[in-house]
């Protein structure tokens, strides 16, 4: 499963790709605008610190107007993955934009249906938002098992993003039923090495070793 960090800051997306936990990064408006940052600014280092995709998502909500955005979104590096909202323009820009070689994110996915037309569009990846979904008591990881089984069905290319994630559950149940990216905030990345008996044991090892005496440096 790889791993995308959902986030425009620089230190913390640097710090997780240290550990090498980052194979890409996804962006949305919301996160640009809590960044502060200018946008083509932003996504340019993001692209440089990282080896992987980066979605920088069109602001138009017209096709025509999307492929111009998304043409001018990739001049700033060739790791610029083009996120698109799933409409009937933002499908037809993927289209466009998927025929001429350039990576599609199709994003705010939320049914199967939805992802079937995205793979249909030649998308990248398709990013079904499980967090919003359970928030109005819906099933956001049945939606995952639900494209999985239509993409298998059909052998299509088109990578399931599960995005909106908002726990290390999440995560877990994504990598269960097969997703093939998970995209998520940092300080969600950051707890999956969380277990209470690995600190209690490793404190335990700790303190025998010291009885020990010894060094292995
Ligand atoms: C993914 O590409 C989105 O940016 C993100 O996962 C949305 O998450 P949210 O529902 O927590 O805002």
């Amino acid at each position: 499963m790889k791993f995308f960090v959902d986030s425009a800051d620089l230190e913390q997306i640097s710090e997780l790709n240290d550990i090498g936990l980052v194979d890409g990064v996804t962006t949305n408006p919301s996160i640009i605008a809590k960044s502060g940052r200018d946008f083509k600014e932003v996504i340019a280092e993001i692209c440089k610190l990282v080896e992987g995709p980066v979605s920088a998502e069109v602001t138009a909500t017209e096709a025509g107007k999307m492929v111009d955005e998304g043409r001018e979104l990739r001049k700033i590096a060739g790791n610029v993955c083009v996120k698109l909202p799933l409409t009937m323009d933002g499908l037809k820009a993927c289209s466009i934009l998927s025929r001429e070689g350039t990576p599609t994110n199709v994003t705010l996915c939320f049914s199967p249906n939805q992802a079937l037309l995205a793979a249909k569009c030649g998308a990248t990846f398709i990013s079904p938002f499980i967090g919003r979904l359970d928030d109005i008591t819906l099933d956001g990881l049945q939606l995952i098992e639900d494209i999985r089984l239509i993409y298998d069905n059909y052998g299509f290319e088109t990578e399931i993003l599960a995005a909106s994630i908002r726990s290390v559950n999440h995560v877990k149940e994504c990598a269960l039923v097969g997703a093939d990216v998970m995209t998520a905030p940092p300080g969600v990345i950051k707890n999956l090495a969380n277990h209470p008996l690995t600190d209690k044991g490793l404190a335990a090892f700790l303190k025998d070793w010291e009885k020990t005496g010894q060094t292995i440096l």
